[in-house]
């Protein structure tokens, strides 16, 4: 089963002559499968602490391991979604889930598809180039470019962002049935969204890690 394993993690970023201390000394275990929250305030360092993870990035010091090895580049095993879709806007809404798999030249089943378009609400745009969708289907389209290949580890970057809320909670229930087998960390400013399904929710604050009770919402620092 995935894990991911994150030790002392600092990462700081020069601005101009300054240096900024994102993450301070961040400690954090996940293990078991389940729906991850993590939320905070708008640069308290969440999608940096995400790029850590995923190996788009390395941390200033400290380690980060994926399934107990040390992250050196990045692991075919995690699925991005990231805040702004990164999609293919001549290709259709199909050709863009499947790219991946053109690619790498792997057989591509059509029902299971055709069953992941309908279960997001959105066989109607399937063969419509991407360029001609709105927002909030670019921004499920991205979501089923990643969870296609059934990745061990899926992390969203603000997933529901450009969503109204029924819409939203289509993606809620899909992401809760899929953390069943999977690792899955959601990146929100909408905690209310995820509170119900959520295994666990942690609030970046000031450079550190804090895990939520999910009940009482109290806080206990990640250490
Ligand atoms: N490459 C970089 N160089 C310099 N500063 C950076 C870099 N990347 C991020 N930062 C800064 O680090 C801080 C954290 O950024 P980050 O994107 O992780 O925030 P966030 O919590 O994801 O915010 P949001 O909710 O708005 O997406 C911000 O102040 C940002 O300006
Ligand atoms: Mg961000």
């Amino acid at each position: 089963m995935a894990k991911i394993k994150l030790v002392n993690i600092n990462k700081t970023f020069w601005q101009k002559d300054y240096p900024l201390q994102v993450l301070k000394r961040i400690n954090l275990l996940i293990d078991e499968p389940g729906l991850y929250v993590l939320c905070g305030p708008s640069g308290s360092g969440k999608t940096t602490l995400l790029n850590l993870i995923s190996g788009l990035d390395f941390p200033t010091s400290g380690k980060v391991y994926i399934n107990d090895k040390l992250i050196d580049y990045k692991p075919t095993n995690i699925a991005l979604i990231f805040q702004n879709h990164y999609l293919f806007n001549d290709l259709t809404a199909f050709d863009n889930v499947c790219l991946s798999a053109y690619i790498t030249n792997q057989e591509i089943n059509l029902e299971s598809i055709n069953l992941l378009f309908k279960q997001f609400q959105l066989t109607h745009i399937i063969n419509q180039k991407v360029k001609f969708c709105s927002g909030g289907e670019k921004q499920r389209i991205s979501i089923l470019r990643a969870i296609v290949s059934n990745p061990e580890i899926i992390i969203a970057d603000e997933p529901t962002g450009a969503l109204d809320e029924k819409t939203a909670n289509i993606i809620v229930d899909n992401f809760k049935k899929l953390s069943y087998k999977r690792i899955i960390i959601v990146i929100t400013h909408n905690k209310k969204l995820f509170k119900k399904v959520a295994d666990k929710i942690f609030n970046l604050k000031n450079g550190q890690l804090y895990e939520e009770n999910t009940k009482t919402m109290e806080e206990s620092h990640c250490i």
